[in-house]
């Protein structure tokens, strides 16, 4: 199948998750082209998409919520993924009022009903967050460095193949590629 895999993110740790999904898709006989989320972002000529963005101050960044209020017929008449790449609370860290999705989810979900919305750990650094929004984000828990988990995002790649081999009966062992 042909597959976007779209992003958005501002200091590129969501843009090499979405390199890592496609590679790992391409490996499962896909073809999975990585494109950076924008609303003029074209649709056509794929039969799947998996669109994801960085979040910031609790909400996808703007491109990719865009991208799919543009086409939200396709995204909803096409099997649809979506992931949110975000930065894990320090272990034991319990805020009172925690998010735990992006605020355009609902919304998305009631707009496009996509498969899955699936959260992925990302990379942040100290000179990312400017100035007192350093202290903010210590005190929401959140911690430095590059947290990616990539058996995780390996692992969700292929149970988006096999939900895919399901649909149009390609092939469901991506280990024999
Ligand atoms: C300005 C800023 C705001 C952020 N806000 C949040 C947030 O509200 N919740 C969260 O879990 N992570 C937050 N993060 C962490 C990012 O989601 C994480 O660093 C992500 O991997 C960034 O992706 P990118 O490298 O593609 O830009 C924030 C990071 C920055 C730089």
């Amino acid at each position: 199948m042909n597959i976007l895999v779209g992003y958005a993110g501002v200091h590129g740790s969501t843009h090499g998750i979405a390199e890592r999904l496609a590679t790992r898709l391409a490996e499962c006989g896909h073809v999975a082209v990585v494109v950076p989320l924008a609303a003029e972002q074209k649709t056509g000529g794929y039969d799947a998409f998996v669109l994801g963005s960085a979040v910031h101050h609790g909400a996808w960044l703007a491109p990719a919520a865009d991208f799919i209020r543009s086409h939200p017929s396709t995204l909803a008449t096409r099997p649809t993924w979506l992931y949110s790449v975000s930065v894990p609370p320090r272990e034991g860290h319990r805020p009172a009022r925690r998010r735990t999705e992006p605020r355009q989810l609902a919304g998305i979900r009631s707009l496009i009903r996509p498969c899955e919305h699936q959260m992925l750990a990302g990379a942040v650094y100290r000179d990312h967050v400017p100035g007192w929004r350093h202290l903010a984000f210590r005190a929401r828990g959140g911690r430095y460095g590059d947290h990616r988990d990539w058996k995780a995002v390996d692992h969700w790649a292929e149970c988006i193949h096999g939900r895919l081999a399901d649909v149009e009966g390609a092939d469901p062992d991506p280990g024999t590629h």
